[in-house]
């Protein structure tokens, strides 16, 4: 008998594959193609107290291995999703995933207050739609230069510190590769009471256009994800998870089930798969059948038996 199961912070996880934020919508589209409860959990677009527009201009960029975006968190606010999207999360049988960002302290703060109120409220009626908040620190500070939260370990301490005492739900940090530091930044994030580290977000990096001499995108600079970022991703998880206790999300370039099982050995509890989905929308369902074939052409019975054995 195969078990892929694995529980972060009591949430129950029935296999590691789960959805990134920012490229699985809410969930619905992929449904349309596969029965999603397959899944071990989706994250959702990250969200923020008032809806974003987004970035103008360029938001895509196709590189070799990979892809740029510039997105700039377009997403519809915590107040619809809360209305419009979180009641076809409760009738998910997956683990459920809210994306938290923020320009400021008190956008994180309120944001996450609102989310555990309106999860409270459904839980004295014996119903649930969200099952872990994922701090995305990868947000720009609009108050101190633009400068990402994630970059800095003290600047970060005080946006995980304010939403560790904002909510009761299980907390997951996704910290961002562009950290001074990413060892030092997870154990910051255990001291500070999360529940669980994810990583890595997408790497800063840039395309010319030659012609206009400009940069392609609107903000300069880019995030890069996809394959070409899993070694970096890969080797961060590795060093996180010589530092900290909590269990760790890998993620970065995932294409392959083999992938999975390296960020496994790494030392990850679950991996996330981002930029896949858009090369392959049923990456999902596809991966746990390549994990399966592993387990039993290596005779794994339990992820737990390779979790972190380098
Ligand atoms: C188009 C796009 C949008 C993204 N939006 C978010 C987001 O809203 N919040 C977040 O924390 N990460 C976001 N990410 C980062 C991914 O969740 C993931 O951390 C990153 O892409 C690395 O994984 P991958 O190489 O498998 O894509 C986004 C990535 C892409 C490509």
């Amino acid at each position: 008998m195969l078990n892929m199961a694995c529980e972060i912070a009591g949430v129950p996880f029935k296999n590691p594959i789960v959805m990134a934020s920012g490229t699985f919508g809410f969930g619905k589209e992929y449904a349309k193609l596969y029965d999603i409860n397959r899944l071990g959990g989706i994250s959702g677009k990250g969200l923020t107290l008032a809806p974003k527009a987004g970035n103008p201009g360029v938001r895509v960029w196709e590189t070799p291995s990979g892809m740029l975006n510039s997105v700039g968190l377009e997403n519809p606010g915590i107040e619809y999703f809360l209305k419009e999207e979180a009641p076809y999360w409760e009738i998910l049988d997956t683990a459920r995933i809210v994306n938290l960002g923020g320009g400021c302290m008190e956008d994180y703060r309120i944001g996450a207050e609102m989310i555990t109120a309106h999860e409270k409220k459904l839980r004295e009626v014996g119903r649930c739609s969200i099952d872990i908040i994922e701090l995305n620190i990868s947000c720009p500070n609009v108050k101190e230069g633009g400068i990402a939260y994630g970059v800095q370990t003290e600047t970060a301490r005080q946006v995980v510190r304010e939403v560790r005492q904002a909510t009761s739900l299980p907390l997951v940090v996704k910290l961002s590769p562009n950290a001074e530091n990413i060892a030092e930044m997870a154990y910051m994030c255990e001291i500070e009471g999360a529940d669980g580290v994810s990583l890595i977000n997408t790497i800063s990096g840039m395309k010319i256009d030659t012609r206009s001499r400009k940069s392609v995108f609107h903000n300069l600079y880019a995030g890069l994800s996809g394959p070409a970022i899993k070694p970096i991703a890969l080797r961060m998880v590795h060093q996180v998870a010589q530092h900290v206790k909590i269990p760790i999300m890998g993620m970065g370039g995932i294409t392959t089930a083999s992938d999975v099982i390296e960020f496994i050995m790494a030392g990850a509890s679950v991996i996330q798969i981002g930029t896949y989905n858009f090369m392959n929308p049923r990456a999902g369902e596809q991966m746990t059948e390549g994990i399966k074939k592993w387990m039993e052409q290596e005779k794994v019975s339990t992820l737990e038996e390779i979790r972190g054995i380098l």
